[in-house]
């Protein structure tokens, strides 16, 4: 049952909570100094975008992937160009082990982590009459597992902070049914992540923000396939897909203290794909 006029107008104690000691001057908000941000799927596309961002406002970064060992020389060059620390760590998210030892790898490396963008997935574009199981399975673990298990992992040390901050990487494909190719289970292992990513929200209130960003199109090695670009270009109101440098600012921004009061948010950056 919900409260009564009566119960409302008693005053919770520590409420109303004290505003964010953070600047007013909003560029001033935008800087990352002093900060350790994580990066998974950081070798290329949003992921790299990301890293790159968060280096150019002067984080720390520690870049995870995969299969891409051009992470390494990428992370080297990052340190060089910002005056920064960047270390590249090759980690399977859909390996809990992995990830737990990575997070405890990068505690020990860079101190803390204030950030983590868990952005990897991947992607095997069927419909479910012609998805071999173990396709399926494959998407679950990347897409799903290894986002719960980052959030889970790195949860840990953000409650240990009494601070933290979660990223996580959906995709429009959470929103709507993707067309014109099927392929149901991308789509909802998307929205699995986003009601999770909502739900963590409430649940680290005390301690953390987590938001979501849902792209479209944006013109990587996941972007828009050739049986589905001339789609992508007709839907999006700016019938293109996204370059990756239009998606950085958005990062930036939920990752620092320009977005203080913004937890459990899902923004969708898709060109105006979604719109009709
Ligand atoms: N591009 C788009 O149009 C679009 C639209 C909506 C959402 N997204 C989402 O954006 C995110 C980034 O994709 P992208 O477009 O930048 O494509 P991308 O360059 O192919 O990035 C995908 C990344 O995921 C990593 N990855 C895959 N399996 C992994 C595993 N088992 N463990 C750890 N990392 C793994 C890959 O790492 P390695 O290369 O090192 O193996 C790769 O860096 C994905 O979550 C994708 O679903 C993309």
């Amino acid at each position: 049952m919900s409260m009564t006029v009566a119960d409302c107008t008693t005053i919770r104690d520590g409420f109303p909570r004290p505003f964010p000691n953070t600047p007013t001057n909003v560029l001033e908000q935008f800087k990352m100094l002093g900060r350790v941000a994580v990066v998974t799927g950081a070798a290329d596309g949003i992921g790299y975008a990301v890293s790159e961002a968060m280096a150019e406002a002067h984080a720390d970064v520690a870049l995870w992937y995969n299969s891409n060992d051009a992470a390494i020389k990428k992370a080297e060059s990052l340190a060089q160009t910002h005056g920064i620390k960047a270390i590249a760590y090759k980690v399977d998210i859909s390996d809990a082990e992995q990830v737990q030892k990575a997070i405890a790898d990068v505690v020990r490396d860079f101190g803390k982590i204030d950030v983590f963008v868990a952005n990897a997935g991947m992607a095997i574009s069927k419909p479910i009459l012609e998805q071999k199981l173990d396709e399926y399975q494959k998407q679950m673990s990347v897409n799903v597992d290894g986002v719960v298990f980052c959030a889970k992992y790195a949860g840990e040390v953000f409650q240990r902070q009494g601070s933290g901050n979660l990223i996580i990487t959906s995709s429009m494909s959470a929103h709507i049914v993707n067309v014109p190719t099927d392929q149901p289970v991308y789509n909802a292992s998307k929205a699995f992540i986003t009601h999770f990513g909502k739900s963590l929200a409430r649940e680290w209130r005390e301690f953390a923000r987590v938001n979501i960003v849902s792209p479209g199109f944006f013109d990587t090695k996941m972007g828009a396939s050739p049986l589905a670009i001339n789609e992508a270009y007709r839907m999006s109101s700016l019938g293109r897909q996204g370059h990756t440098k239009e998606i950085k600012g958005l990062y930036l921004y939920l990752a620092s203290d320009a977005s203080t009061y913004t937890t459990g948010s899902d923004v969708i950056i898709d060109g105006g794909y979604t719109l009709p």
